[in-house]
């Protein structure tokens, strides 16, 4: 058996061969029939003839359906068709499963968003057979460029007690009876009941406990799902999303932007060199603009402004934003997007925020106001990478915590971290949807991962 993939680059023809894929479409002549067959190995398909004087021909392989399954021998030929090398000439084809007509994918094109409803057969569409090899390649040049850099794999936990974003975002983790909770004396849920006897939650970041772990192997990466129940119905946000997020320790802001350029830089230029043909595809039928933009960001330095020069620029810009610009305000979506698209025209990294709009675990800048995050925007999407040098001085960070509303004796173990050799370190992380928007150039991010959790939808 082999992967179309792999017999698409075999050197001549002539060599037997066995596909086993699902057909796409059938064609039919005088006395033989046409398959176009895909097995998911790339993107193309390979087509195959089929004689009519097959002993199932007349029973079974002349009424093969578009989405039914089939093992095909025969012999690799020249094609003499147009854009095409090959094609098997077959002298065997078994039918595993038809396909019966209420098949849900038949030829024509389909809107993406018919196919989220059928989210279990997408990934035998064009588009999302594509977006799923590239995640995959994706994924693996991830480990690729931590591993190289002697960054070390960490995995940190999925269930968590401490809200690593304090944004109070978190999805409950329980094991009670939410329809009868045992209560209190007071009356009130009693969470010592509980699994973990006390409250639990999907994690919103691996961040805090990353930190534990740079603090002792020096730079380490964590890449896994995070949750986040912030009721955003944007094409941005999903309820649940992949992060890539490194840390390391004696790292300052100025290091942790130089390792989030070369690391979106590296993926940019990894998907060129090993996604050819899955980048052409959305470059030629989903947005024109897929590649250009993927060679402009591998290719240049990033753009690296303050907050504040942000903020004067958009202000000078004199452009009519729906929200207006005020120093101290978040930067929104509109924002970001306008620096990085019409500004700058490429990929922009903002640092210096106010600490008002930023987490507390922030490290403090000298003029009381900022605190040492940084941002990386691209064009497209806006806010791609999301990090930090981090708080490590423990009296500063205490006062932080709770100027923020959130109790420090339950953070009591990220405040070790500090009082027990503490060192300055910095990390990020990188939204990976976010990023597999922008080399895929769909403009939904709930195409770019297999089954998309949103507001109202955990259906699969
Ligand atoms: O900026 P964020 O919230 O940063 C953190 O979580 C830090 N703990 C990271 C760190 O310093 N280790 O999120 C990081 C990135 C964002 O820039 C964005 O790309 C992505 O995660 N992101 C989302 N992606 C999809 N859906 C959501 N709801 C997202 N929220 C954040
Ligand atoms: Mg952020």
């Amino acid at each position: 058996m082999q992967r179309i993939k792999d017999v698409l680059t075999l050197p001549s023809a002539g060599a037997a061969v066995e596909i086993n894929g699902w057909v796409r479409t059938r064609r039919d002549g005088k006395g033989f029939s046409f398959y176009e067959v895909n097995d998911g190995s790339c993107l193309s398909g390979i087509q195959a003839v089929i004689p009519g004087d097959l002993a199932n021909y007349e029973s079974e392989l002349c009424h093969v359906t578009t989405g039914s399954s089939v093992r095909i021998r025969g012999a690799l030929v020249d094609s003499p068709g147009q854009g095409q090398r090959y094609e098997v000439r077959a002298d065997d084809v078994f039918v595993y499963g038809m396909a019966p007509s209420d098949y849900p994918l038949q030829k024509k094109k389909h809107s993406l968003e018919y196919l989220r409803e059928i989210a279990h057969l997408r990934p035998r569409t064009n588009t999302i057979g594509a977006v799923t090899r590239l995640r995959n390649s994706l994924s693996y040049a991830v480990h690729t460029f931590f591993q190289e850099r002697g960054f070390c794999y960490v995995h940190t936990p999925i269930i968590t007690a401490s809200d690593a974003e304090g944004a109070g975002e978190m999805f409950r983790v329980s094991t009670l009876d939410v329809e009868n909770p045992p209560k209190t004396e007071e009356g009130r849920v009693d969470y010592g009941k509980d699994f973990f006897g006390k409250p639990a939650n999907l994690t919103v970041s691996g961040q805090l406990e990353g930190e534990a772990y740079a603090m002792a192997m020096g730079r380490i990466y964590t890449f896994g799902p995070t949750f986040r129940a912030e009721n955003s119905n944007t094409a941005r946000h999903l309820a649940e999303f992949w992060m890539i997020e490194p840390e390391a320790a004696f790292f300052r802001l100025a290091d942790d932007m130089n390792l989030a350029e070369e690391f979106v830089r590296y993926l940019c230029a990894y998907a060129l060199e090993h996604n050819g043909e899955d980048l052409k595809f959305f470059n030629d039928r989903v947005n024109p603009s897929v590649i250009a933009n993927l060679e402009n960001t591998a290719s240049q330095r990033f753009e690296r402004i303050s907050y504040t020069e942000a903020i004067e620029r958009l202000k000078a810009s004199g452009n009519n934003f729906q929200y207006p610009v005020l120093w101290g305000m978040d930067i929104q979506s509109e924002h970001e997007r306008y620096l990085t698209e019409v500004i700058f025209k490429k990929p922009v990294i903002v640092h210096d925020y106010p600490k008002e709009i930023k987490a507390f675990y922030m490290r403090q800048n000298d003029d009381g106001k900022t605190v040492g995050a940084m941002d990386v925007l691209v064009p497209g999407i806006g806010e791609l990478v999301g990090g930090s040098e981090r708080e490590e001085r423990a009296d500063v960070l205490v006062s932080r915590i709770r100027e923020c509303g959130l109790d420090d004796s339950k953070y009591w173990w990220y405040l070790d971290l500090r009082r027990y050799g503490g060192a300055p370190h910095a990390g990020f992380g990188l939204g990976f949807e976010r990023f597999m928007l922008f080399a895929t150039g769909l403009q939904n991010i709930r195409d770019v991962i297999p089954f998309p959790r949103y507001p109202g939808n955990a259906e699969f």
